[in-house]
């Protein structure tokens, strides 16, 4: 379905769970954070349910996020229904890689093939500084078994940070040289109460400078539902690089996606607090054509961009955790 501005809406990040086992800095603080009751959480039937609806509104891939989507229990029989729902074309995962190494071949045998894992450093001691949790073995063991098992491709987020993790650009382009993974250096979004100051913020731009020194970056075509990353191959690399200018590069005129978070609102846009109230009407018992009509309505009225670039570094209301991304 098409929304007001004549995009193709067909992509659903779909959020299974507000907690997480790391504390990201730019995500979430390790303190005051207010998680949602049990109850409030769309139980894994409900999500299904919703799914199953966007399909029918012309959804074609989910990708399953968080918080940390592997935390929550039920997690991998999860996946596996919704990996059966008819017309879903792909559905992918976003996680932070924490628990990665028990869950990789189940996930791989629910007919996932793509998986995408943040990693900001790869020293072990800043690692701990930036999620506040001394995991980078785990995680870096999890992307290990995850090539192991066959996952094709796997997608590294590193979130670029000035002063921070900056200076290790040219050893995650040196991973991409040897590893067959697509690292995608990330700006840094103001969500929520992130503390996000231009201080700290790098451009892809910047980025983009800095990897020229290692030589040719040739410009790699994207898939039909891929989503911001502009993509580059190195000469004589197993992997790529991947820039997501989140704030720089204005993408929102090319955007496709829908967000439902794991309390079952409806979100058109990352920076728009402007939700659609799902769970109510599925769980007052309201019927599939009410439900229907709330999605219609929230694909239409998707807003046309995230107005950081005219209104300035405005924040949306809710923390990136409860989001997803
Ligand atoms: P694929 O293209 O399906 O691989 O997914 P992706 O790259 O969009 O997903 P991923 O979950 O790995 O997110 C990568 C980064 O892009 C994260 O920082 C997301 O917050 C950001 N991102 C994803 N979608 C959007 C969007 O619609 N707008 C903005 N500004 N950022 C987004
Ligand atoms: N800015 C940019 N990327 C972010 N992520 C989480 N918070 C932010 C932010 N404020 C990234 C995570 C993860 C992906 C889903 O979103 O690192 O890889
Ligand atoms: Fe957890 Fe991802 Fe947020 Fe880090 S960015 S705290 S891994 S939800």
């Amino acid at each position: 379905m098409q929304d007001k501005n004549h995009r193709i809406i067909n992509y659903l990040r779909l959020s299974v769970t507000d907690r997480c086992n790391l504390r990201c800095i730019y995500c979430m603080p390790e303190e005051g954070i207010r998680f949602m009751p049990h109850s409030e959480i769309l139980t894994y039937e409900e999500m299904l349910h919703l799914v199953r609806l966007c399909v029918q509104r012309g959804i074609r891939k989910v990708r399953v996020t968080g918080g940390e989507p592997l935390v929550r229990k039920g997690f991998a029989g999860f996946l596996e229904r919704l990996c059966r729902i008819e017309g879903l074309k792909e559905v992918a995962l976003t996680t932070n890689g924490v628990l990665l190494k028990r869950y990789a071949g189940d996930i791989r045998k629910c007919g996932i093939c793509r998986i995408n894992v943040s990693l900001d450093s790869l020293r072990p001691e800043r690692f701990f500084q930036i999620t506040g949790r001394d995991c980078f073995q785990q995680v870096w063991e999890g992307i290990e078994e995850a090539e192991r098992v066959g996952f094709d491709p796997i997608k590294i987020n590193v979130v670029a940070m000035k002063g921070m993790n900056d200076d290790e650009i040219l050893d995650f382009a040196d991973l991409a040289r040897k590893r067959p993974y697509h690292i995608r250096f990330i700006e840094l979004m103001p969500v929520g109460q992130n503390g996000w100051n231009p201080e700290t913020f790098i451009s892809t731009d910047e980025i983009y400078r800095q990897l020229l020194s290692l030589g040719n970056l040739a410009p790699v075509h994207s898939h039909p539902y891929d989503g911001p990353a502009k993509r580059f191959k190195m000469d004589g690399s197993r992997g790529e690089i991947g820039l997501i200018g989140a704030l720089s590069h204005h993408f929102c005129s090319a955007c496709n996606r829908l967000r439902l978070t794991a309390e079952g609102n409806l979100r058109g846009c990352l920076f728009s607090d402007e939700e659609t109230d799902l769970k109510t009407p599925l769980r007052e018992g309201q019927g599939d054509e009410a439900i229907l009509k709330l999605i219609e309505w929230t694909i239409r009225n998707k807003p046309k961009d995230h107005g950081l670039l005219t209104q300035g570094p405005r924040k949306c209301v809710r923390e990136m955790h409860s989001i997803g991304g």
